[in-house]
């Protein structure tokens, strides 16, 4: 079972960045925030933009908590991408209940300047191998049918684009479609 704070492996980047992958741990928020913030603020393609930044560390430490409540009830987990003690990419998975226990619903993000260094299919594998523990078969997400570069990183690493949600997200003024992805992991 995960533990808080548990480091689960160290790699180097193709840039030979040494990065850590860790569990979430109880005193992240501010470290949290001060990456995801940037990210939102760059209006990328996640489901937050600049309107919707962290506004203050008890939000984000509201998020830790339920984050650390997920690790210890195994219904999921958030990891960490840390360099030099700073988060530069995170995934987090979560769950689903009752007839849709055996599957899990994945996020993923890494920080504008270590992207394209393989923090991101990194990231994944090891996501994949934590989600079998918890004895899941499938992984899917939905992500923006414009994010060619994340649609790429999703299909090397074993997805399928099985769905479209027509105009499902606002983006930078236009409604774009969502792609459904799914992979089977047992
Ligand atoms: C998507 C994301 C998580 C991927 O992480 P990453 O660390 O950059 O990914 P990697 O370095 O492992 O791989 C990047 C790959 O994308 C490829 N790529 C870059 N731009 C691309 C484009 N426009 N179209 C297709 N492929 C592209 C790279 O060549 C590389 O491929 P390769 O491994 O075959 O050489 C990261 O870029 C990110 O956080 N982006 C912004 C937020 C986001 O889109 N999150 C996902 C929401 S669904």
């Amino acid at each position: 079972m995960l533990k808080p704070g548990q480091i689960i492996t160290n790699f180097k980047t193709k840039k030979g960045k040494e990065i850590t992958i860790r569990v979430v741990d109880k005193n992240d928020a501010k470290k949290l925030m001060d990456f995801i913030n940037p990210i939102f603020a760059e209006d990328t393609f996640l489901l937050r933009g600049p309107k919707d930044l962290v506004k203050n560390i008890k939000e984000q430490q509201k998020y830790v908590k339920d984050q650390l409540k997920k690790v210890r009830k195994k219904e999921g987990f958030l990891l960490l991408a840390l360099y030099k003690n700073n988060i530069v990419g995170t995934t987090d998975l979560r769950k689903g209940q009752y007839r849709h226990k055996h599957m899990g619903d994945l996020g993923i993000t890494v920080s504008k300047k270590f992207r394209e260094e393989g923090i991101g299919q990194e990231l994944l594998k090891i996501l994949e191998q934590e989600s079998k523990k918890l004895k899941l078969k499938a992984l899917y997400l939905t992500c923006l049918a414009c994010n060619l570069r994340a649609i790429h990183v999703y299909e090397k690493w074993g997805m399928k684009r099985v769905g479209i949600l027509p105009r499902a997200y606002e983006y930078k003024g236009e409604f774009v479609d969502g792609i459904t992805m799914w992979k089977e992991i047992s």
